[in-house]
């Protein structure tokens, strides 16, 4: 078992459920009461935090869920070599992306984004019009009929929702650019991309509903959401994974959990089977009566 030094998980989630702030406890008692563990199982690893402080503890991991998005962030961070990551990092760094935001069919959004800087600049100016910006986010919220299917999902669907106009473009770019690159690229870069989502959208912390302005102070609080940069949230995580320990040995799969020990090869002397599944009403009754 390789010595690590502690380093953060690059691609945190942030959602209902993770068990990110427990992780290390859960963990430590995993390690306390089977010492002789080096591999990790974990069947249902959603945002991989205690895949992750099994890493920290140099354990041999295989991280799976069978949520597609929770997949590509552990395959990126877990799985998928980072020898190409400085190439796009420049990418980034340059503000190439700035430049293919409004491309293609994205152009459509052109007015919309002009009107929501306006927004931004009157905001932190101090003369910003809640009303006027309620109004702007009724009559651009979406041009779904006109979607083209052309990296244009989230602005056809998401402005003034879920995320701010430039937030969808950027969003909308990423992805194009991630289809253009090798499949390692596009892992990393829609891992970064899925992680960076949960913390700048436009919702509370357990991404219910978005949320709508409804006074000054609720429509400012958007504004700070929506003036998040999703490029650069995406950078930072890409920076980080350059730095992550790459685990000795690492698999993760996109399975329903029984399928997942099937073909694991770990010695079962040295393994923990770690299963964690969602909330449902019978798993607080049975938790509750046991
Ligand atoms: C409570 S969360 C796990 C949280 C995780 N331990 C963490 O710290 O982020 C439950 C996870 O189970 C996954 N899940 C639900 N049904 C599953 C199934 N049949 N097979 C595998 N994973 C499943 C969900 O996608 C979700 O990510």
């Amino acid at each position: 078992m390789s010595l690590i030094t502690r380093t953060a998980f690059p691609l945190p989630m942030q959602y209902l459920g993770s068990k990110q702030r427990i992780a290390n406890w859960i963990v430590e008692e995993i390690k306390q009461q089977f010492p002789a563990t080096s591999n990790l199982v974990d069947l249902m690893s959603g945002s991989g935090a205690i895949a992750h402080e099994a890493n920290m503890r140099g354990w041999n991991l295989h991280a799976n869920d069978i949520q597609p998005y929770s997949h590509r962030v552990l395959k990126s961070a877990f799985e998928t070599p980072r020898t190409e990551l400085t190439d796009i990092i420049e990418w980034l760094e340059c503000g190439s992306l700035d430049e293919i935001i409004l491309e293609k069919d994205r152009s459509r959004a052109r007015t919309a984004l002009l009107e929501e800087d306006e927004f931004f600049a009157s905001a932190s100016r101090g003369d910003f019009d809640w009303k006027e910006y309620a109004s702007f986010c009724n009559n651009f919220n979406g041009l779904h009929t006109s979607a083209t299917g052309n990296y244009d999902l989230f602005v056809a669907y998401y402005p003034n929702t879920y995320f701010g106009v430039r937030q969808c473009l950027e969003i909308d770019a990423i992805r194009e650019k991630a289809s253009q690159s090798s499949a390692d690229v596009a892992t990393h870069l829609i891992g970064a991309l899925i992680s960076s989502l949960t913390f700048v959208s436009s919702t509370t912390t357990h991404l219910a509903q978005f949320l709508k302005p409804a006074s000054q102070s609720t429509a400012l609080n958007l504004i700070n959401c929506r003036a998040r940069s999703v490029q650069e949230q995406v950078l930072k995580r890409l920076r980080l994974l350059v730095d992550y320990p790459m685990p000795d040995f690492a698999t993760t799969s996109n399975l329903g959990f029984e399928k997942v020990l099937i073909g694991c090869r770990f010695d079962p002397n040295e393994t923990i089977v770690y299963a964690d599944p969602p909330i449902s009403k019978s798993t607080i009754l049975a938790t509750t009566t046991s």
